[in-house]
């Protein structure tokens, strides 16, 4: 058990009279409950081309060319002259979430989407879909390439792979194609190129098309590194040639498996050591529509006949990564394999529909059969497709959730028909029932041997909610939190930061201190290709050739690999700093419209610290978005982006009064931003007019503090603002009217568990200080005798709670292991600013 008790010494001065203190009380004679040994999982789904341009290791976009087939289940609304067509499923617009480059102008599908012409110098041909000649019905379309004439030219088709092909000198590559011909005799050319045209690789021959489909295979070998290359194939004479399925894979995948894995972010991944691994979604196993769900036996088989599917993130979806490479990967990691299906309902936050309850019997057919593939015997009709891949044994899928996100009416009687099957069938499986979205009251009876929860809130939240489970009811079935990650509240598009991961570890340290009822937690989403976000953060970043993991990476990393076997009581007495004033730059904005800013003034102790003159200059304004400019004496922002700042002052400035005239232009959007105490990457604002217009209020890093105030501005219309800072009491004025009083409590915070590592005999202990100043910490511990005279203590620290890595700099903020003097049952240890502290020391 923990407990966080805080005193502050606090005289009246914002002067820190004694640094800050803590003594830890553990007991090690009072065992918590026991964590389940695969507690700590990761969740893997299909969004942010995490799988298809990420784990999966294909590198040709749109290898069957079958991105030329309209969404599933949308019907093409045309365009009226002014607005393009649309492929809609009810209100649901797929090109909403097709941020990639799937339509032409007019809305209608492109052929060759992320395919190109090469035709260079005299040559003369064309490239064209085509549906006769199917390679598989699967797949009904191919490429077909018609060769009028090279002349002295060359005459081909490129792939730009998934945001760059990527190459590394020295490294080897395996091309295959399929190809047929008509009246074609000469041979291909397969390369990779760079944007120059220079070949990166040592380009290679292929002969003998002939009139019937066959697979080519070659090696490529890189000759420099590239990461935004293109793959190159042109043909040697005249003729008719057809291509379907071309696919260039690195030759080294992770464990070397063919249709593998790339090994740099699988091993991300396997380094986890995760307990168990849930797949493949999420919103992508409830699709857009009901077309769109995903059906796992699209998924395995040969390649060719895999069905590929309009995911819900906006991009089709190969299945290249299947049911059986999904198993196959949990294996090779040791992770337990936590099947998600669709249960009869498509995603509520798209196009929400229902299997009618009396056509439920093929979604009850496929969860059956999905774990007949999985573990039936090799000689039942699925497990003997799983043995003719490779694996007659069983890959012992024992959970599996039935639906995602479920709605509160709809989804009970269908999540109830799904699981008296599957229990019926095979008791022996655990049951999982996604509750993220249901009332209990509305459930009705849903049995189920653990609830899923999501949760995806701001570093406070996570925080503050620490005892989240202390009261559940224990009669209640136990819970898995399967999507959990800070997403908003960081600071940072990205997420993953410093702060983030300091929060979420808070909340894990609950989940074990309530591990009788949590017993599995994984973050989402997990992975990201920097080119390929579909609106969501990764807890790892990759392009075509590097990677990197977040800060949150390291800490989920840090708790899985240092999961007691038991927590022990541990108790509190925290003496936090004397909280610091507000200190930081003064800035002006707007969000999702325009606005006006004049007469800006920044006073301290009746000094002027700034005073505008637009007419003048903008001299020492920094904008940080948006779009600014001078208009008649005012400084204007005039994008309708989100979140378009521009900062002036220095970050040292604190007690200062800001005074100036501004007001909203044109009725759209919000009204308007005014920020102060910006330090680094976090600041304040007040958000005037905010929340569509609806309400003023004071936030820190977007989460708001104090209480709004619900209000409307008017537009065009000038405002007198005034905003007061005296140490950490910010005072706000419109029109000379107060609208806020808030003294911001102190930010500071400190976590701490204990628990038993019964393998090791070593005590465990963790602690997370969410503070800018070190916290000395006494550590107190009884109920062991015997200590180790030296203890491991790893560090994940940065210089702010902003900080994050990334590609430029990926390893900013990592754990750094020292030792520390453990002298006996009372020592000491100086627990970092900004800090997550793991101690590990043998002790009996
Ligand atoms: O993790 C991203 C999405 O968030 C998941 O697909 C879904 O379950 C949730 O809404």
């Amino acid at each position: 058990m923990f407990r966080v008790s805080s005193l502050l010494l606090w005289l009246g001065c914002a002067t820190p009279l004694l640094a800050a203190t803590v003594s830890i009380h553990i007991n090690a004679t009072n065992p918590g409950p026991r964590l389940n040994p695969r507690m700590y999982g990761i969740f893997l789904e299909e969004i942010n081309h995490g799988v298809d341009g990420g784990l999966y290791a294909e590198m040709i976009r749109n290898r069957g060319f079958e991105d030329a087939k309209p969404p599933e289940g949308f019907t093409f609304r045309p365009g009226n002259g002014t607005r393009p067509g649309r492929w809609m499923a009810g209100q649901y617009d797929a090109e909403a979430f097709g941020h990639f480059d799937y339509f032409n102008p007019d809305g209608t599908m492109k052929d060759f989407p992320f395919w190109s012409l090469v035709k260079e110098g005299a040559a003369q041909g064309s490239m064209n879909l085509d549906t006769n000649h199917p390679l598989d019905p699967a797949g009904p379309r191919s490429l077909r390439l018609e060769i009028d004439d090279l002349g002295s030219g060359r005459l081909g088709v490129a792939n730009e792979g998934f945001f760059g092909v990527g190459v590394a000198a020295g490294k080897k590559y395996s091309l295959s194609f399929w190809a047929r011909g008509e009246g074609f005799s000469g041979p291909l050319t397969a390369s990779v190129e760079d944007s120059g045209g220079v070949p990166c690789v040592q380009p290679v021959i292929l002969q003998g098309v002939t009139s019937q489909w066959q697979q080519f295979h070659a090696t490529l070998t890189a000759a420099k590194t590239e990461a935004k290359a293109r793959f190159v194939l042109t043909a040697g004479a005249r003729g008719k040639v057809w291509f379907d399925m071309v696919s260039l894979f690195p030759a080294e995948t992770f464990k070397n498996r063919p249709n593998g894995l790339r090994p740099d972010l699988a091993q991300f991944l396997a380094d986890l050591k995760p307990g168990f691994i849930r797949f493949p979604g999420g919103c992508v196993i409830e699709g857009g529509t009901i077309e769109t769900a995903f059906n796992w036996k699209d998924s395995v088989g040969p390649l060719p006949g895999r069905q590929e599917q309009f995911g819900p993130w906006g991009y089709r979806e190969t299945h290249g990564l299947g049911l059986f490479e999904y198993l196959q990967f949990c294996e090779d990691i040791g992770a337990a394999p936590l099947y998600v299906g669709f249960a009869g309902e498509t995603c509520h936050f798209r196009d929400v529909k229902d299997v009618p309850l009396e056509q439920m019997g093929w979604v009850v057919t496929n969860f059956l059969e999905a774990i007949q593939f999985a573990n039936g015997p090799a000689t039942s009709p699925w497990g003997k497709l799983r043995a003719e891949a490779g694996h007659p044994e069983s890959f012992h899928l024992n959970l599996v959730e039935v639906g995602n996100e479920g709605q509160a009416r709809t989804f009970p009687p269908r999540y109830q028909l799904v699981h008296a099957a599957l229990k019926s069938q095979y008791p022996d499986i655990s049951y999982i029932n996604d509750f993220s979205f249901i009332r209990r009251s509305q459930a009705g009876a849903e049995p189920a041997d653990l609830e899923d929860n999501h949760y995806y809130q701001n570093p406070d939240w996570f925080m503050t909610h620490t005892n989240l489970y202390d009261d559940r009811d224990r009669k209640l079935p136990p819970v898995y939190d399967g999507e959990v990650a800070v997403t908003s509240g960081d600071n940072s598009d990205t997420h993953g930061t410093l702060l983030s991961a300091l929060s979420e570890g808070a909340f894990l340290m609950g989940l074990e201190h309530d591990a009788d009822v949590v017993k599995m937690v994984s973050y989402a989403p997990l992975l990201a290709n920097v080119g390929g976000r579909t609106g969501w953060h990764g807890m790892i970043y990759f392009d075509s050739l590097n990677s990197y993991a977040t800060v949150s990476y390291y800490l989920w990393k840090l708790f899985g690999l240092n999961r007691p076997d038991y927590t022990v009581a541990a108790n509190l007495d925290y003496h936090p700093d004397a909280p610091a004033a507000i200190i930081g730059a003064v800035g002006v904005g707007t969000w999702n419209n325009s606005g006006e800013f004049k007469d800006i003034r920044v006073e301290k102790d009746g000094r002027i610290l700034y005073a505008s003159d637009f007419t003048k200059d903008t001299a020492g304004w920094r904008a940080e978005g948006g779009s600014w400019s001078v208009v008649d004496g005012a400084y204007r922002q005039s994008s309708s982006r989100e979140g378009s700042l521009s900062y002036i002052g220095d970050e040292t400035w604190s007690n200062y009064t800001i005074t100036l005239k501004a007001r909203k232009v044109g009725a759209r959007g919000e009204g308007f931003l005014i920020a102060f105490g910006k330090k680094g990457g976090d600041k304040y604002w007040w958000n005037v007019g905010g929340f569509g217009n609806t309400q003023h209020d004071v936030e820190l890093n977007q989460t708001i503090i104090g209480s709004p105030v619900r209000s409307v501005l008017e537009a065009n219309r000038w405002y007198d603002v005034k905003i007061v800072l005296a140490g950490r009491r910010i005072q706000c004025f419109l029109d000379g009217q107060q609208i806020h009083d808030i003294q911001v409590p102190a930010q500071d915070r400190f976590f701490a568990n204990a628990g038993r590592d019964e393998a090791g005999g070593e005590l465990v202990i963790k602690a997370i200080n969410v503070s800018p100043n070190p916290v000395s910490s006494t550590f107190h511990v009884a109920g062991l005798s015997q200590f180790a005279a030296q203890g491991d203590l790893t560090i994940l620290s940065s210089g702010r709670l902003s900080d994050n890595n990334s590609m430029a700099d990926p390893k900013k903020v990592i754990p750094v292991t020292s030792r520390l003097n453990i002298p006996g049952d009372t020592f000491t240890c100086e627990i970092p600013a900004n800090s997550f502290t793991l101690l590990r020391v043998k002790a009996r």
